[in-house]
């Protein structure tokens, strides 16, 4: 593309364009934007031909590398059929195997799949479930929800409600749900020994005291990824069933972030050996391909909403259940399967711990961790989602050849799964020399 051709589009851009997470103002008058033309693997390329190695999956997306040819083909066998037709009163091929083969792979008795359209959907979805599965006993007073501090469940009203990044959710007070926030198990301010117990006690103590007035406790299982990857102890996941069983709460473990693999497994809550009472997936899900999310629930849950009309689920979204998008993720649990990309990803993912755990023993580091194909640092200063630390790293990484947005003062990676080793090795060396020309 031409000099002039790619200004132009900028200038396009920059008139119409509202870009998400951007502080427009800083964005039209100072940021040179890239313009990408393609994608390849772990790789996308800009309209002049340089390539970037994806470091955050483009979102936490595509866990499996861009275009992959098996999902490509999918796609377009599917286009060949049938592209979208409304899931009422209707079935068709993708939807029905493809929910068959979620509650198959998924944690054990999540027997009953509700499809949206990207992680927010799968959330909201959640949230009514809970709310209306109360709603359907006469128990409308439980109504309440309980949330990490830190968490994120992503930006529709709904899902703003339940976060507890102060920045997101400032604008919305007063608006959003009644959602309790409790101390993280991954926040690191807490003991150094034992975070987990720590914010467990204060957990247990509130669901004892309030159990009656609240509808579900949501989580992001081990991973909080917006929250600056906080990870924590499988134990508080195990612990946390066992007390919502206890008091009759329902849990809600959102994998959206840390479902497919990114963890280690295929969902973060099998490193617990436990199972929520609803459960969302998204991103992952489709493989970069198509929007498309699902909120899979216990036959619990789906009985209560059957025997009269009042009880139905009277929700659903236009795409709910879109052939594309399930044709995609179908042959997205296939290529898992077939090209065991979990356990491939097991030595990456030693390796990408490693260059954090390297880079914590410089000055400017506060601290570092990994889990899976995820690791991070904080850099020595305070001024977390909105500081700018990490964002001369991230010029530094993009001029060297890799995309490595942060999370302000936090730096980390979160690549394809199935990265190639080269592309993993040059995306270590090129994060190794960005954060040492910024900080060492
Ligand atoms: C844990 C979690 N839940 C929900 C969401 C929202 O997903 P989406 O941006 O697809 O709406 C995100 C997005 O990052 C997330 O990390």
């Amino acid at each position: 593309m031409t000099t002039a051709n790619r200004e132009s589009l900028v200038a396009l851009d920059k008139r119409y364009v509202w870009h998400p997470y951007t502080e427009m103002q800083r964005y039209i008058d100072e940021v040179e934007p890239l313009v990408v033309a393609r994608a390849e693997g772990a790789r996308f390329f800009d309209v002049n031909g340089k390539s970037y190695i994806d470091a955050n999956s483009s979102w936490w997306v595509s866990l499996l590398g861009h275009r992959h040819p098996r999902l490509v083909q999918a796609m377009r066998q599917q286009s060949e059929q049938l592209c979208h037709v409304a899931l009422a009163g209707i079935t068709h091929e993708p939807a029905a195997r493809l929910a068959e083969e979620l509650c198959r792979v998924a944690p054990a008795g999540l027997d009953h799949v509700f499809y949206s359209d990207d992680g927010s959907t799968s959330v909201e979805v959640a949230i009514k479930l809970a709310l209306q599965f109360w709603h359907n006993q006469g128990r409308s007073e439980r109504k309440r929800f309980v949330a990490l501090d830190g968490a994120f469940h992503g930006d529709t009203i709904g899902a703003t409600g339940l976060g507890g990044v102060e920045v997101f959710r400032r604008p919305f007070a007063g608006v959003v749900l009644e959602c309790v926030h409790v101390p993280s198990p991954g926040d690191t301010e807490l003991d150094e020994d034992e975070p987990y117990r720590v914010a467990f006690e204060a957990m247990a103590q509130l669901l004892r005291e309030q159990a009656a007035t609240i509808a579900a406790v949501i989580v992001e299982p081990l991973l909080q990824g917006a929250a600056g990857m906080r990870i924590y102890d499988p134990r508080y996941l195990s612990e946390l069933r066992s007390l919502c069983d206890e008091l009759d709460v329902l849990l809600i473990v959102d994998e959206v972030f840390t479902g497919y693999g990114r963890t280690g497994t295929m969902w973060a809550c099998d490193q617990a050996s436990m199972a929520p009472d609803i459960l969302c997936m998204a991103k992952g899900f489709s493989g970069g391909m198509f929007p498309m999310a699902a909120t899979l629930a216990t036959t619990r849950i789906f009985d209560a909403f059957l025997g009269d009309p009042k009880r139905a689920f009277y929700y659903g979204h236009t795409y709910c259940g879109n052939p594309l998008g399930a044709a995609v993720a179908r042959e997205v649990l296939a290529v898992y399967r077939d090209e065991e990309i979990i356990e491939h990803a097991q030595p990456k993912a030693v390796k990408l711990a490693d260059c954090f755990r390297k880079l914590s023993k410089l000055g400017g580091v506060k601290r570092w961790r990994g889990l899976g194909m995820a690791a991070a640092i904080d850099l020595d200063t305070d001024g977390g989602y909105l500081g700018r630390g990490g964002w001369r790293i991230y010029d530094e990484a993009l001029a060297r050849g890799a995309y490595l947005r942060p999370l302000g003062d936090t730096v980390y990676a979160a690549p394809p799964l199935n990265i190639p080793d080269s592309d993993l090795d040059e995306l270590i060396q090129i994060i190794d020399a960005s954060v040492r020309a910024v900080i060492d």
